[in-house]
């Protein structure tokens, strides 16, 4: 997936299964059932895609109780979630979101939100060809990616891309961009695909599921291993971010590279720089099983999954339960005041 274009896309060869779709943005707030369930007003902000049975407690068969998704899958109604990136203004310390713009490649009318895989395999493998994708089951949950991750310490999976254009992504970094790009930084996740089998999430939501890369970023991954031998879709989230109308408020010469995640704290571990990203899975009966199953087929819900103009997928919206500033300038992000 490094510098992702159709063309390279079409090189590969073959392509097996695999699901790439768009989800406008379903909300951004301090809303978090996999962390911190039940808790409204979290420790920092999401940006959420995806259908709308989310709330702070949910839990069981999701694809069940939803009736509408931001996504283009119209059977799709898991969650899909990162922190927010700010803009910390390197002069006088105050904070402003930076807005989400859709990825150019996708449905038009998406609006803001998520490129979503699942993939049978890598784009530039097929070591693990003929090999059964179990779909995740009702319930299933995970997180990847660590908040306090420092600059320098392994980070796999998790990616940055100075865009030069909304289609020029150049390459991949670990760690945030610290040049300006000239279209936005674009921020990949990418989750582990070994299971073991038995559990629906776990106490730090990572251990039930294995990532079996040696290599960091978008590489093959090997065989799953026997505390995790369940082969599940490779989940991937893309977001692009509009860094661009910060640019003229920073200096590279001079200042710190200012964007941060949401959870920046002075003084903390990591200070913001680390990301991560969460994942509930709610597909609708076996939807996800059946394109999983098909092969040679990519992009289009592989024959099998329902789609909807994303007109009708914009209408799907949850409640605002958490009232406050997630737009203008702010002294202290939110959630920020109950940390320090
Ligand atoms: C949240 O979803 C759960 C089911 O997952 C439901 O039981 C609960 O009533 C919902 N809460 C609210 C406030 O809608
Ligand atoms: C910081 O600078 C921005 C951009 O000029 C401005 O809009 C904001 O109000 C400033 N914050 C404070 C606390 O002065």
């Amino acid at each position: 997936m490094k510098s992702f274009s159709l063309a390279a896309l079409a090189l590969v060869a073959p392509v097996h299964a695999g699901l790439r779709f768009g989800c406008s943005t379903l909300t951004i707030q301090r809303l978090d059932p996999v962390v911190e369930p039940g808790t409204v007003g979290t420790a920092h902000l999401h940006h959420i895609v995806g259908g709308n049975a989310f709330n702070a407690t949910m839990e069981g068969d999701v694809g069940e109780r939803g009736t509408c998704t931001t996504c283009e899958m119209a059977e799709d109604f898991s969650n899909y979630w990162t922190a927010v990136m700010y803009f910390k203004h390197p002069v006088n310390g105050s904070y402003i979101r930076v807005p989400v713009v859709n990825n150019a490649a996708l449905a038009r009318g998406t609006t803001g939100g998520m490129t979503v895989y699942y993939t049978q395999h890598d784009f530039n493998t097929d070591d693990l060809k003929n090999q059964k994708i179990t779909a995740f089951k009702p319930g299933f949950r995970m997180t990847v990616g660590n908040p306090t991750w420092k600059s320098g310490e392994k980070n796999i999976g998790l990616r940055y891309n100075c865009l030069t254009t909304l289609i020029n992504r150049g390459a991949e970094m670990a760690d945030f961009p610290t040049r300006k790009c000239a279209a936005g930084i674009f921020a990949v996740h990418h989750f582990p695909a070994c299971w073991d089998g038995k559990n629906l999430d776990s106490p730090d939501h990572q251990s039930h599921m294995y990532n079996s890369k040696v290599r960091e970023g978008f590489v093959n991954a090997p065989k799953c291993p026997s505390s995790h031998p369940v082969r599940m879709p490779q989940v991937t989230y893309e977001t692009v971010w509009d860094t661009t109308k910060f640019n003229s408020m920073w200096d590279p010469a001079k200042d710190k590279q200012p964007f941060v995640w949401s959870y920046e704290r002075p003084g903390v571990a990591g200070g913001g720089y680390g990301t991560h990203a969460d994942y509930l899975f709610g597909w609708q009966g076996d939807s996800l099983q059946r394109a999983m199953d098909k092969s040679e087929c990519f992009y289009d819900g592989c024959g099998s999954i329902k789609k909807q103009t994303m007109d009708v997928a914009n209408k799907c919206t949850v409640k605002t339960l958490v009232k406050e500033n997630i737009d203008g300038w702010v002294k202290a992000m939110p959630g920020m005041e109950n940390m320090v």
